[in-house]
């Protein structure tokens, strides 16, 4: 499968996202881990990103268009994936576009996670990340087996610097100005399925499923 998976920050999709790697076997890109572990490295592409991020604000199109271009740069080419963060604007969504067809790949679907800015809000103010492994926890919907730590690694958990509620409302407010013409643009290929909300992360999964069968 060849998926794209869209929605404002807190919606699911790292989350759901390992669900399907973990069960589909599906290479997991995800953008903002990508920056994120670039910034933790002092990259380039890290120094660039790190002050925009923080600010809740999008890394620049060419920067992140350079790294897709580098991770799909592979022979044999990559045929199973899951994108989480990315395109987010429409000229990565036409860049992208441009790139798939010269690699002769089609995306199968584009799942869109429908959260309310409010629900957004409640998750990011409890979401707690495994600096190591990149898991995601949330205090209470989501918990680790022993409380602020990792259930995979020894690591403490500690909250992203760009989930403070100011930097959150400023990520949405950006989301829906830049995300909107992406979805449009996928709505018109016919590639979008809606993913309702749900609390309860087996619903997410079970909707993404119905959404995508009948489809390679
Ligand atoms: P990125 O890391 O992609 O952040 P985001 O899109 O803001 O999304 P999040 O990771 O915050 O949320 P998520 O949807 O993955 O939710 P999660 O599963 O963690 O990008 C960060 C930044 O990098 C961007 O702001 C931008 O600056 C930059 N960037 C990245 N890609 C870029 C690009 N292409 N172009 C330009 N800039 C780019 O879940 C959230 C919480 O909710 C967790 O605590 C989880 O446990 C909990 N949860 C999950 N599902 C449920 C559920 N069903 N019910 C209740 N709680 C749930
Ligand atoms: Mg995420």
């Amino acid at each position: 499968m060849k998926l794209v998976l869209i929605g404002p920050p807190g919606s699911g999709k790292g989350t759901q996202a390992k669900l399907l790697v973990e069960r589909h076997g599906l290479k997991y890109i995800g953008t903002g881990d990508i920056l994120r572990e670039a910034i933790q490295q002092g990259t380039a592409a890290g120094n660039i990103a790190g002050p925009l991020i923080n600010g809740g604000n999008l890394a620049p199109d060419d920067l992140m268009n350079g790294l897709i271009h580098d991770i799909f740069n592979t022979t044999p080419p990559l045929t199973q994936f899951v994108l989480d963060g990315y395109p987010r604007t429409l000229a990565q969504a036409r860049w992208f576009d441009d790139l798939l067809r010269r690699l002769n790949l089609k995306l199968d679907a584009v799942l869109n996670f429908v959260v309310s800015d409010e629900e957004v809000v409640r998750r990011i103010s409890g979401r707690l990340i495994c600096p190591v492994c990149r898991s995601v926890y949330h205090a209470t919907d989501h918990p680790p087996k022993i409380a602020g730590h990792c259930d995979h690694e020894q690591a403490v958990l500690i909250q992203r610097p760009d989930d403070h509620e100011a930097v959150v409302r400023e990520r949405l407010r950006v989301f829906h100005t830049n995300t909107a013409p992406v979805l449009a643009h996928y709505v018109q290929a016919g590639l979008v399925h809606n993913i309702q909300p749900s609390n309860t992360l087996n619903d997410v999964y079970t909707q993404m499923m119905t959404a995508l069968s009948g489809r390679s």
